[in-house]
């Protein structure tokens, strides 16, 4: 493959070697004497400059956001930059346009608002700072198989469309296929649904080979038309047989977390704000503070003047009193453990005080809940109990509680909203900012 601007950055040619590089224009200077051609290529946050003599030697179609190639000599840089492209007439031709632009070609040189550049999607990752998520997003993902992978955890491919409504809350987008007459059809003649968590189907898998995780998209049809909800986003989720007690979950978030920043610490994201590195350093060396749900009611109610509602136990904790525990209060991440019954889906286990289930949900500053996990129950009998409390049909679950009925171990697990770590980790403002083609309540562009 032709090389990147990143492997040279890293591997850098000998001065005076004549060298090609491919990349798009991101700035563009010409004077009487002299143009500086400034060229990006996505592979890393930084560019390359040219420096073009005479000027008679950038071709008409050369703007802004142009495909090129471009060809000179490898040298000590003059300004900010260690190396530098000369571009003299000496050997022929030395920029090759691949495409140029239009005169209406929306990304100029100025900044642009995030909120703009989600009007064009087809471009914006253009942008070096956008690009720059999306460059994280992948680095992060590998750090997480690596995690995993130490840990002899299995990564697995449970499905995306499902019969089963994971979390029993009602948000399930339905699938319908295109019908030639007319009429859209089920799936097959089935009620088919997008999958809210696979949680379900990975502890099957889980209940085979004791450890797995995934990374799949999700879909909720919640209408939460917040900076941190998406319709479509991925979550990690994890499953870990044979663990019984709630903390070896909260610990093991715990080191998940510490591992993933540590590593974003070490991987070189320079461009990024001193601010936002403070945010890694939390996550890396910071104090994770564990406490009941109960104790965060009484916390909530304590300093009530802050808030717009008061819960009182029962109540789910809203975004607001969320973000206050973690983001005022403890300025770090949050625990917050053993949650009503009545507030979370039917496949926790119960504690022995019958009101409560072993769970947490990890609350993070800016954010609120980046991680909802629980230990499952295991028990036939009290499943079977639930769901019939719960008046859900059962029909659709047995293959799950099949799980219960030959086999079964303590276990537990969690799901992670990969965008929300993306947003806290890279500073967006918006969760869509952190997801290619963002789909959210009433928007889904291209
Ligand atoms: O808390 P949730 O709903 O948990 C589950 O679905 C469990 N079945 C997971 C498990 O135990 N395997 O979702 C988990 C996480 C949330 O904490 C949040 O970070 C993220 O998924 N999430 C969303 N992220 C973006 N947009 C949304 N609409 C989200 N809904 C949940
Ligand atoms: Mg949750």
């Amino acid at each position: 493959l032709p090389k990147c601007i990143r492997d040279i950055a890293q591997n850098p040619p000998q001065i005076g070697d004549t060298i090609k590089i491919n990349g798009w224009v991101k700035s563009l200077r010409i004077s009487k004497n002299v143009a500086f051609v400034d060229l990006v290529d996505g592979s890393s946050h930084g560019d390359i400059k040219c420096v073009v003599r005479p000027p008679s030697l950038i071709p008409k179609a050369l703007n802004t956001g142009a495909g090129v190639q471009i060809s000179g000599v490898w040298t000590e840089g003059k300004g900010r930059q260690s190396y530098e492209l000369q571009v003299t007439e000496q050997h022929g031709p030395q920029i090759e346009v691949y495409g140029g632009v239009e005169e209406l070609y929306p990304l100029q040189k100025k900044t642009h608002s995030s909120q703009f550049l989600r009007s064009i999607p087809e471009y914006r990752w253009r942008v070096p700072e956008a690009g720059s998520i999306l460059r994280m997003s992948s680095k992060l993902e590998s750090f997480f198989s690596e995690f995993f992978d130490e840990r002899t955890f299995f990564k697995t491919h449970p499905p995306t469309v499902t019969s089963s409504d994971c979390e029993g809350a009602g948000e399930l987008f339905r699938i319908e296929s295109e019908s030639k007459l007319g009429s859209p059809e089920q799936f097959f003649g089935k009620k088919a649904y997008m999958t809210v968590s696979t949680q379900l189907h990975l502890e099957v898998l889980c209940a085979a080979l004791g450890r797995v995780w995934t990374l799949t998209p999700c879909f909720r049809a919640e209408e939460s038309d917040t900076n941190r909800h998406l319709s479509e986003f991925w979550m990690l989720e994890a499953e870990i047989a044979f663990i019984d007690d709630l903390t070896q979950l909260t610990r093991f978030s715990e080191a998940m977390l510490r591992y993933i920043a540590r590593a974003l610490q070490n991987s070189g994201f320079d461009e990024f704000p001193d601010e936002i590195k403070q945010r890694w350093d939390m996550l890396a060396n910071g104090t994770y503070t564990q406490i009941t749900y109960s104790e965060a009611i009484d916390l909530v109610r304590q300093n009530s003047s802050k808030f717009t509602t008061i819960p009182t136990w029962g109540d789910s904790l809203g975004s607001e009193h969320e973000k206050w525990l973690a983001g005022e209060y403890y300025k770090g991440p949050v625990f917050v453990t053993n949650y009503p019954i009545d507030q979370k889906p039917f496949y926790m286990k119960k504690n022995s005080d019958g009101k409560t289930v072993a769970c947490y949900d990890l609350l993070i500053p800016q954010i609120g809940e980046l991680i909802g996990g629980s230990l499952r129950e295991h028990d036939l009998h009290k499943l079977e109990q639930e769901i019939a409390n719960r008046q859900m049909d059962v029909g659709p679950l047995q293959w799950y509680l099949n799980l219960r009925r030959n086999g079964s171990v303590p276990h537990g697990g969690f799901g992670m909203g990969f965008e929300r770590l993306l947003q806290y980790v890279s500073g967006a403002e918006n969760i869509r900012d952190t997801i290619p083609f963002p789909r959210t309540t009433n928007h889904c562009a291209c």
